[in-house]
């Protein structure tokens, strides 16, 4: 048997790099990401970094190519690449929608699916990065809850359609974490910083998450440990959706109001 090989797209930033940073103390790890200065960096860390378009079935057909004569196995493949588009749904163009679809549950179909092969005799396994939007409602964030919410949805029936050929798939749905992308959104927005202040405030741990609190999970579910684990769906968001605002109901507890 060949050492582990492992795929993590969107791997030049946040969670992705964090799960490929961990993922290389089994063996090799193929970041795949658009951003060339994040793949410059990636491979100057020792990572094979190889640029895709994860929408894109062509860039698709070349990584796998690549995996295939390269290493000629792939033992945990991790749709990580994400992107978001906050904006009232009458602000959206037909384009941001296709963009966020594409980017974040398109990757996953085609992806997988050109994978299949090397997957089944490897007997690989899947890992979907969602979001807690996949579980919650999020204003102005239609077409990115909607592809979240695909994302798990489409993580139980590939479990099911795969699980006689010994491939696992799994989701998980990370609550917010400090990466680029949400230290973007937080820049973008008029109060940011207090904006920030009050979203730390509504979970119970007390911050936010760091992409090192999310990157366990994701690597656990790629383990011989989890040879049981499939269809599943796992949160790591500090408690945020395991609350409810009761107002001054039950004070007391549960939010942290000198954070
Ligand atoms: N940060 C959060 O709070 C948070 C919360 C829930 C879910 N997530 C999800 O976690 C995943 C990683 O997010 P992050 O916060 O680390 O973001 P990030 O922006 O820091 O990193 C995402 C990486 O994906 C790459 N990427 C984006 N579109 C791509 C494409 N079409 N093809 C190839 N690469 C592409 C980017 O270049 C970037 O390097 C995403 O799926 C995101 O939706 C993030």
């Amino acid at each position: 048997m060949g050492t582990h090989v492992s795929v993590v797209t969107g791997g030049g930033s946040g969670i992705g790099l964090a799960v490929a940073r961990t993922l290389v103390a089994q063996g090799h790890v193929v970041v795949v990401d658009r951003d060339t200065s994040a793949l410059a960096d990636a491979k100057a860390e020792g990572f094979d970094a190889v640029h895709a378009d994860v929408g894109s079935t062509d860039d698709w057909r070349h990584l796998i190519t690549h995996i295939r004569t390269r290493y000629g196995r792939l033992d945990a493949l991790v749709h990580n690449a994400g992107t978001a588009h906050i904006a009232a749904l009458v602000e959206s163009s037909d384009q941001d929608f296709h963009r966020v679809l594409d980017t974040n549950v398109l990757s996953v179909l085609i992806g997988t699916r050109e994978a299949w092969n090397l997957l089944v005799d490897s007997r690989g396994c899947v890992v979907n990065v969602a979001s807690i939007s996949a579980l919650v409602g999020q204003d102005r964030a239609a077409a990115y809850v909607a592809s979240k919410g695909a994302v798990v949805a489409l993580t139980r029936a590939l479990a099911v359609e795969f699980a006689p050929h010994g491939v696992r798939v799994n989701s998980v749905c990370p609550g917010s974490t400090m990466t680029p992308l949400l230290e973007r959104h937080f820049a973008n927005l008029p109060e940011g910083e207090e904006a920030q202040r009050k979203l730390v405030q509504r979970h119970p741990i007390g911050r936010l998450l760091t992409p090192e609190d999310i990157a366990p999970t994701i690597v656990h579910l790629t383990q011989p440990s989890a040879a049981a684990v499939t269809g599943a769906n796992f949160v790591v968001d500090g408690g945020l959706t395991a609350t409810f605002d009761f107002g001054s109901t039950f004070a007391g507890g549960g939010q942290h109001a000198d954070a």
